[in-house]
């Protein structure tokens, strides 16, 4: 059953997909395991969900032969302990590692939150407004950032340009996506082609997606150039004392 409307007592779980193998930043570890400031990505996204309020639970779904070592890792960096975490084996596909993650989760939770692990800087206040935004009423919400780039739709057999969408209506997204829990289970359990973000899924369903303001430090970690740019918005969060 959908939530209902402006129920302010719904428990909320983060589901961290952190599996994958993060080849487009090039050889060396996985890329939730990189450090920036000395802390490995995932780190920083679990405590980016720990520290919200609204989040009483975090699943991170961990490379399948890596469920010891990201335990570990997180024993290692001293995570709240009034809030619960538990760790599960993801599988082949993000969807896959996001459904597996939901099948964890125990009775009680009614909010469901999915963050990327590779965005590990999204400010607290940002994962507060989407939790609130599911809470009051919305059955998938999504932060999003308007473009700075004109996006071109081309034919991937010619490379030719065959439509220019009118920029004003587009939105980057990010995460984390904010979903009532049977919306979630329920998209997963009926959509099996391939889609980039679990939002896009309950857009199958036929369910509205809402968007509210994204925010341009939730960008997600892909290419080396993100790695400088982290470790810049990490630096100047530290100089000004803000974490
Ligand atoms: O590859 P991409 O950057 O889109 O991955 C987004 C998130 O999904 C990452 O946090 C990654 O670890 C996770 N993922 C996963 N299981 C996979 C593939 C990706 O949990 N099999």
């Amino acid at each position: 059953m959908p939530t209902s409307a402006k129920d302010t007592n719904l428990s909320t779980a983060a589901v961290i997909p952190a599996a994958g193998r993060g080849v487009r930043l090039g050889p060396g570890a996985p890329k939730a395991l990189r450090t920036l400031g000395g802390i490995p990505i995932l780190v920083h996204a679990v405590r980016a969900m720990t520290h919200a309020r609204a989040v009483s639970l975090v699943v991170v779904v961990a490379p399948p032969d890596g469920v010891a070592e990201v335990s570990a890792l997180l024993d290692s960096h001293g995570l709240p302990e009034a809030k619960d975490i538990k760790i599960v084996a993801g599988g082949e596909t993000r969807q896959e590692s996001v459904r597996l993650g939901l099948a964890a989760l125990p009775d009680g939770i009614d909010v469901v939150l999915v963050h990327d692990a590779a965005r590990p800087l999204v400010p607290v206040e940002m994962v507060e407004a989407v939790a609130a935004a599911v809470r009051d009423g919305a059955p998938a919400v999504v932060p999003g950032l308007p473009l700075a780039d004109t996006v071109k739709e081309i034919d991937p057999a010619t490379d030719a340009v065959v439509g220019t969408p009118e920029r004003a209506l587009l939105r980057a997204v990010q995460t984390p996506q904010g979903f009532d829990r049977a919306t979630l289970v329920k998209a997963h359990a009926t959509i099996t082609s391939d889609v980039t973000d679990d939002a896009g899924m309950v857009e199958q369903l036929g369910i509205q997606v809402l968007v509210v303001p994204g925010h341009e430090e939730a960008f997600k970690v892909t290419r080396p150039l993100d790695l400088v740019l982290a470790e810049a918005v990490l630096a100047r969060r530290r100089a000004a004392d803000v974490f």
